[in-house]
């Protein structure tokens, strides 16, 4: 298991990049609740920050890609938005094991 960082190091709407193998990944918090995705949009497979480690929309509520705006569940990954819409993100399993949040 691969250490991703403290369960309070993100309050909900906050992301963070990390790497598992080489492949990059961010996690988020939404509703006290952790999820995780390979940072590659399924439009184009490059990277969607739109500044380091800020992989939401505006509101918090979605994910977007600063490429052309494609917009993400937090939840499922699911683009519902742009021009992957009905693709989705590649979740990246996680768990809580006591302070620390691991990718498996
Ligand atoms: S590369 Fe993400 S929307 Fe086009």
């Amino acid at each position: 298991m691969h250490p991703i960082c403290k369960v309070n190091a993100l309050s909900n709407g906050e992301s963070l990049s990390f790497t598992l193998n080489d492949t990059p990944c961010f996690i988020t918090k939404h509703n006290d609740q952790f999820f995780a995705y390979q940072n590659a949009c399924p439009h184009l497979g490059v990277t969607m920050e739109w500044q380091p480690n800020s992989f939401l929309d505006s509101d918090k509520e979605l994910i977007q890609c600063s490429m052309h705006g494609a917009l993400f569940l937090i939840d499922s990954g699911e683009c519902v938005y742009g021009p992957c819409q009905g693709k989705a993100l590649t979740p990246i399993k996680i768990s809580q094991q006591g302070d620390t949040v691991f990718a498996e």
